[in-house]
C-alpha cells in the first residue's frame, strides 16, 4: 500500500499569523467571557501565558498544579483564575482532580494540555512508568477520560503540546518504558510523538460529541523546561553560545504560547480537528493505518510505525509477524540510502542534517553499532549466540528546496523507522539497506 492511498493531505489555512505571532495578536477582537478554561501546567512558561492571555480575554480558568503554593503566587496577580492540585505523574492525584472539577458541575470548553517535563534523569513514577511518558501522556490521557462529561458538555477544544522533538523517536511498542535502557532524549520524543497521536485519536472518537482535539509544537522557548539539559548541551544544540547567549531564533513567552492559545480559541479552526500546528498555522497530521505523518509548513516528519497487532512481546522475546532477514553471523553493515523527493536536495545548510538511531530487542543482540549518530551508515556487530530478535532503526535526514532564487529555501525534515526481524545464518546477508524515500509532496497532494 503506498503513502498516498492512505493519506488525505491537508494544507495551511493561511491564519494570516506567524513565527513572531504573540497571544496578543492572535486574541485580538476575541471574547471569551463566559468560557472556562483548564491550562495544565498554566503557571510556569507558556502555560503561564496561556492563563495569562486567556484569563485577559475574560475566560475564567483552572490550573491544576503539582506545586500549588508556587501556582498561586505565580497567578497571585490574575482575575478569574483559579488554582486546584493535581500531578499529573499520579494517576490518584489525576482522578482526584477529576472528581473535584466534575462535582462543580462546570463544563469545560478549552483545555489546554501544556505541563510538561523534557529530558529528565530517569525517574520511574507509578507502577515502574518512565516519567515523561508517564507526565507527558499517560497523565493527560487519563486527565481528558476522566474529564470527558465536562469536556463533551462544552463541546471543548483539547490542545495537546507536542513538540518538534517528536522527532527523536516514535513510539516504542515493544519498551515504552525504557526498561531495556534509558535515553532521556528519546523518552521526550516519545512522549512527544504520543501528544500528537493522542490529539489524532481523540478527535476522531471525539468529534461527534463536538469535542476537537489539535496538537502543536510552539517553537523553541527558554523556559524552567530546559532544567535538565546541560549548558554543554544547550551550546551542542545551538540553543546558547558559549557566552550563555540565546539564540535569537528563540521565541518569546508571549510568541511560544501563541499558537496553543490561537489553536484553543481561532474560528478560523472551527470544524477542524486532529492536526498538527506550528507557528499559529494549521499544518497537517496525515493518518492511515499504520503511517502517520507529522507534517507543517516549515519542517516535516514522514513516520511509519509497525501497526500494533504486527508487535508481540513474550516474557523478553520480541516477535513480529513480519518474514525475517536471514543474516550472516559477525559484520553487518547497515546502510541507509537517504532519496531526496524532485526538486529537493540535502540539507547540509547547517552541518549533517542526517540522523541514525540504532537498537535491538534483545538488547544482547547487538554487540556494537548501537545508539545514536549523525551517519547514515553503521557497521553492527550482531551476537551470534542470541541468534535472532529485531533490529529497530530510526533515520532522519533534512531536505531543502532545491531552488537558486530562493536563499532559504523550504526545510523539510523526513524520517522513518523500520522494526527489522533477523536472524542469524551462514551464509546470509552482510549488507542491510533501507531506503528512506522523501516524501514528494506533489504526489502526497494527489
Ligand atoms: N519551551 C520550549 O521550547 C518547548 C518546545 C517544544 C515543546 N514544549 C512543550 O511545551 C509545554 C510547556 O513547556 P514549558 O516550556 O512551558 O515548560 P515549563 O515552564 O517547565 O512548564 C511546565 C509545567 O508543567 C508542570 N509539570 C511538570 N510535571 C508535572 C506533573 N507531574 N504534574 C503536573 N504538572 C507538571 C510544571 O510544574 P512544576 O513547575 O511544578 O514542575 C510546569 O508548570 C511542554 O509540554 C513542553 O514539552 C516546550
Amino acid at each position: 500500500m503506498t503513502t498516498s492511498e492512505h493519506l488525505t493531505a491537508q494544507r495551511p489555512i493561511g491564519s494570516g499569523f506567524g513565527t513572531r505571532s504573540t497571544t496578543a495578536d492572535v486574541l485580538a477582537g476575541v471574547d471569551l467571557t463566559g468560557r472556562l478554561a483548564v491550562v495544565t501546567g498554566g503557571y510556569s512558561g507558556l502555560g503561564l501565558e496561556t492563563t495569562r492571555a486567556l484569563a485577559g480575554a475574560g475566560a475564567r480558568v483552572v490550573v491544576p498544579a503539582r506545586r500549588r503554593a508556587t501556582a498561586e503566587a505565580a497567578l497571585a496577580d490574575l482575575a478569574g483564575v483559579e488554582v486546584d492540585a493535581l500531578d499529573l505523574a499520579d494517576l490518584d492525584s489525576v482522578r482526584a482532580f477529576a472528581d473535584r472539577f466534575l462535582a462543580s458541575g462546570h463544563a469545560i470548553d478549552i483545555l489546554v494540555n501544556s505541563a510538561g517535563v523534557m529530558a529528565c534523569p530517569e525517574t520511574r513514577v507509578g507502577p515502574g512508568w518512565e516519567a515523561q511518558f508517564a507526565t507527558n501522556h499517560l497523565g493527560h490521557y487519563a486527565l481528558v477520560n476522566r474529564l470527558w462529561p465536562a469536556l463533551a458538555e462544552g463541546g471543548a477544544r483539547v490542545v495537546s503540546v507536542s513538540s518538534r522533538g517528536h522527532q527523536l523517536s516514535a513510539i516504542r511498542w515493544d519498551d515504552p518504558h525504557f526498561k531495556g535502557g534509558y535515553d532521556k532524549w528519546q523518552a521526550y520524543g516519545q512522549a512527544k510523538t504520543a501528544n500528537a497521536l493522542f490529539a489524532v485519536h481523540l478527535d476522531r472518537l471525539g468529534r461527534d460529541a463536538g469535542v476537537r482535539a489539535f496538537s502543536l509544537h510552539p517553537g523553541e522557548i527558554n523556559t524552567a523546561l530546559v532544567r535538565h539539559v546541560s549548558a554543554e548541551e544547550r551550546i551542542a544544540a545551538g540553543w546558547v553560545d558559549a557566552e550563555g547567549t540565546w539564540s535569537l531564533d528563540f521565541k518569546t513567552p508571549e510568541q511560544g504560547a501563541a499558537t496553543q492559545v490561537w489553536a484553543a480559541t481561532s474560528p478560523r479552526l472551527t470544524g477542524l480537528g486532529g492536526v498538527y500546528c506550528e507557528d499559529c498555522e494549521s499544518d497537517a497530521v496525515l493518518v492511515g493505518d499504520d503511517i502517520v505523518v507529522v507534517e507543517s509548513a516549515r519542517h516535516r516528519l514522514t513516520r511509519l510505525r509497525l501497526p500494533e497487532e504486527a508487535v508481540r512481546v513474550e516474557a523478553v522475546a520480541h516477535r513480529t509477524q513480519r518474514a525475517a532477514t536471514e543474516v550472516a553471523p559477525g559484520r553487518l553493515q547497515l546502510d541507509v540510502v537517504f532519496q531526496a523527493p524532485a526538486g529537493q536536495k540535502l540539507d547540509t545548510r547547517y552541518g549533517p542534517s542526517t540522523r541514525l538511531l540504532v537498537s535491538s530487542t534483545p538488547p544482547e543482540l547487538l554487540l556494537t553499532g548501537e545508539g545514536t549518530g549523525t551517519d547514515l551508515a553503521r557497521e553492527l556487530a550482531l551476537n551470534p549466540e542470541v541468534g535472532e530478535g529485531v533490529l529497530h532503526v530510526s533515520a532522519m535526514a533534512a531536505s531543502c528546496d532545491d531552488d537558486p532564487a530562493n536563499e532559504y529555501p523550504a526545510c523539510h525534515v523526513h524520517q522513518q523507522d523500520w522494526g527489522v526481524p533477523v536472524v542469524i545464518v551462514e551464509g546470509g546477508a552482510a549488507r542491510l539497506p533501507l531506503v528512506l524515500a522523501g516524501m514528494d509532496r506533489a504526489a502526497e497532494g494527489a
